[in-house]
């Protein structure tokens, strides 16, 4: 239900209910009290749905977005389905049934939410992918960064530092994850060509950080030392690098993931990790919020950009994600994202 249309009922009810008091109480009930019961019912409803709060970031985004939004004069119903889908599939199901403005929903499987997507739209019900895209769904915005740059920025900086030619194991995230197909795109673009040579590529399933630490012990365990590891986030570039130091080689391969996760920013400033991607979650989660807002109050959202979802082509409000190494630190993490104690913590000055 619009919440317009939502209001007017509220407002039907609500005097209903006055009259009927007054009738049977006769209390006098002050104007003040009235527009504040009033106002609290036609607040923007949004459903935030959410695959789990184990990678740090995930945290923050609800945080900025719930306190955006309430700014905004929302209020923020917040699921969390701890990668489960049928889970997040019945926490849609019960936004829809709450009638809610608008569902925002982090999809822990892109393929999985077309049904339920689209009985939310017909619903009458605004549907935004945060982060990551959900196929075949016709959502009314896909709001993440510039997926395909996050690879591409990984592959150019181990290109540059393995000198162009090498040997490389890639983990790369969940298959069920579109982010992680874009990524792969930009990542191989740039390798193509070269002299690099991709000797294993792994998927970690549900973002599995653990799978970092497996492959990269098994492939220890051959006797080979790769140039450089690609892991698909920082959660499982910390499990890489973990079977690196049990060999003594954490240092002397360069490893890159993604997040600007605190502990791979140490691990950067330490000298284990080589690079991260930081894609800034404020900027992500705010604008959500308040593109959020602005569809619950009827406006279109128009973006630069449109993106195939298998079946429809949709908005997509494309961010930029930027390298992080130990040379740029400073400039694009401290003060914004970690604070500079917290980064240094185990570096001496
Ligand atoms: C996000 C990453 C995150 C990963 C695991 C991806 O969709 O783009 O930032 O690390 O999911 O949660």
């Amino acid at each position: 239900m619009s919440k317009k249309r939502k209001g007017a009922v509220l407002r039907g009810m609500l005097l209903v209910t006055l009259v009927s008091l007054c009738l049977v109480a006769c209390a006098p009930m002050d104007k003040e009290s009235i527009a504040v019961t009033e106002e609290e019912n036609d607040k923007i409803q949004i459903g935030f749905s959410m695959d789990s709060f184990l990678i740090e970031r995930w945290q923050r985004d609800r945080d900025v977005f719930v306190s955006k939004a309430q700014e905004l004069g929302a209020e923020v119903n917040v699921q969390n389905a701890n990668g489960v889908v049928e889970e997040q599939i019945s926490q849609i199901e019960y936004f829809i049934e709450k009638e809610v403005d608008v569902i925002v929903i982090v999809p822990i499987d892109g393929d999985t939410l077309t049904e339920v997507v689209e009985k939310a739209k017909k619903s009458g019900i605004k549907v935004i992918a945060y982060d990551r895209l959900i196929h075949n769904a016709d959502v009314d915005l896909y709001i993440s960064f510039d997926n395909e740059k996050v690879g591409s920025l990984m592959a150019t900086y181990l290109k540059q530092a393995i000198g162009g030619g090498g040997t490389l194991i890639r983990i790369l995230g969940s298959p069920a994850d579109s982010n992680v197909e874009m990524a792969d795109n930009g990542f191989n673009s740039v390798i193509e060509g070269t002299n690099i040579t991709v000797d294993v590529k792994e998927y970690a399933d549900g973002w599995l950080a653990e799978t970092g630490y497996n492959v990269t012990s098994d492939y220890l365990a051959t006797g080979k030392v790769p140039h450089g590891i690609m892991c698909g986030n920082d959660g499982i570039a910390a499990q890489a690098i973990k079977a690196l130091s049990e060999n003594r080689l954490a240092g002397s391969v360069y490893v890159v993931g993604q997040d600007a996760d605190l502990d791979a920013c140490q691990r950067i400033v330490e000298g284990t990790q080589y690079m991260t991607v930081y894609k800034p979650i404020e900027t992500l989660a705010q604008t959500a919020a308040e593109i959020a807002v602005s569809m619950a109050e009827g406006e279109v959202h128009e973006t630069d950009a449109m993106i195939h979802d298998g079946t429809f082509e949709v908005p997509y409000e494309k961010l930029e994600p930027i390298a992080v190494t130990k040379e740029n630190m400073d400039e694009v993490i401290i003060g914004k994202y970690h604070q500079k104690s917290d980064v240094y913590l185990n570096v001496q000055e």
